[in-house]
């Protein structure tokens, strides 16, 4: 698994770590999942409070190497004490002293942002987080959110990515570039819908392109992602099948030709008939 840097920290995680959205209700899966994925290099895994899992990761990470924890705070919980509470109730739940990165899970514009910035910065002061990212946040939000913070730096804002989903070329992905801030791509696999008949040209063109570097179509779309700087992917997977491929995204580099033929045919799809 290689590794990036995250944000402007020298902290190097892997370019493929487990989302965990929707894991709740099959524990035993659930865990047997994320320690093997943690096993194939992929030891960071995004959680959230809104997800209601916390407590499973921290039974999956309990006794084992210590992987980069994510998880987010929800935009409910934004006033400073509640961001603090927030905070408190997700170590707990993970049991960790620390959280790696925590995130805000999506703007809100009815508090003020500076109050929940000066919370993170004091999570960060306090030791109970290490860094603190964003989530769904745009650039005018993601500028905002910075330029309220007088000791910290936002080191990564999680967002919509995928070979279907492209909205952050726009601007996200190269203001992040510039500034040495990560991308956590999220639903990478487009929520599992790239697999949908409707999207079999696409596929088919990635299946080839796979074949000559012996991967499947859904590490062509991964690899496809994390090939750019900033971007690193966590995908969610729960079978050891699909583990098994998105660590195998990892690792190897589509080359010029063959990127710009995924570049080439998502043009011509966008634009139509
Ligand atoms: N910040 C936010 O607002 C936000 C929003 C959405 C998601 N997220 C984060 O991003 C993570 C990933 O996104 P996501 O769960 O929405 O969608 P995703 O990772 O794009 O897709 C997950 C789906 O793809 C399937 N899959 C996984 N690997 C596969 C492979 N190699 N080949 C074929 N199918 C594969 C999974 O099936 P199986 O489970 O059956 O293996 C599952 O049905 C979430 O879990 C969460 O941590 C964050």
């Amino acid at each position: 698994m290689e590794r990036k840097k995250l944000g402007n920290t020298g902290v190097l995680i892997p370019e493929v770590g487990i989302g965990t959205w929707k894991m709740v209700g099959n524990e035993k899966n659930d865990i047997e999942a994320l320690r093997y994925g943690m096993s194939k290099g992929m030891n960071l895994i995004d959680t959230a409070e809104m997800y209601g899992n916390e407590d499973m990761v921290g039974d999956a990470i309990h006794g084992q190497e210590r992987p980069f924890i994510a998880t987010k705070v929800s935009p409910n919980n934004f006033r400073y004490d509640d961001v603090i509470k927030a905070c408190d109730r997700s170590l707990s739940k993970l049991r960790v002293k620390q959280i790696d990165l925590y995130q805000l899970h999506w703007p809100n514009h009815s508090i003020h942002i500076k109050e929940t910035m000066q919370a993170m910065e004091q999570l960060v002061k306090d030791g109970k987080i290490k860094y603190i990212g964003v989530s769904n946040f745009n650039l005018k939000e993601l500028k905002e959110a910075q330029s309220v913070m007088k000791s910290s730096d936002i080191v990564s804002n999680q967002v919509e990515y995928s070979i279907l989903v492209r909205d952050v070329e726009k601007d996200m992905l190269d203001y992040c570039t510039k500034n040495k801030i990560t991308l956590i791509a999220y639903s990478p696999l487009a929520r599992g819908a790239l697999f949908e008949k409707k999207y079999g040209k696409l596929l088919e063109l990635l299946d080839n392109i796979g074949k000559k570097h012996s991967k499947t179509a859904s590490q062509v779309a991964l690899n496809w992602l994390i090939d750019k700087e900033p971007v690193i992917a966590i995908p969610k997977a729960s079978s050891k099948r699909h583990i098994d491929q998105n660590a195998g995204a990892s690792g190897w580099k589509l080359d010029t030709k063959e990127l710009s033929a995924i570049e080439d045919f998502l043009l011509e799809w966008a634009e139509g008939p």
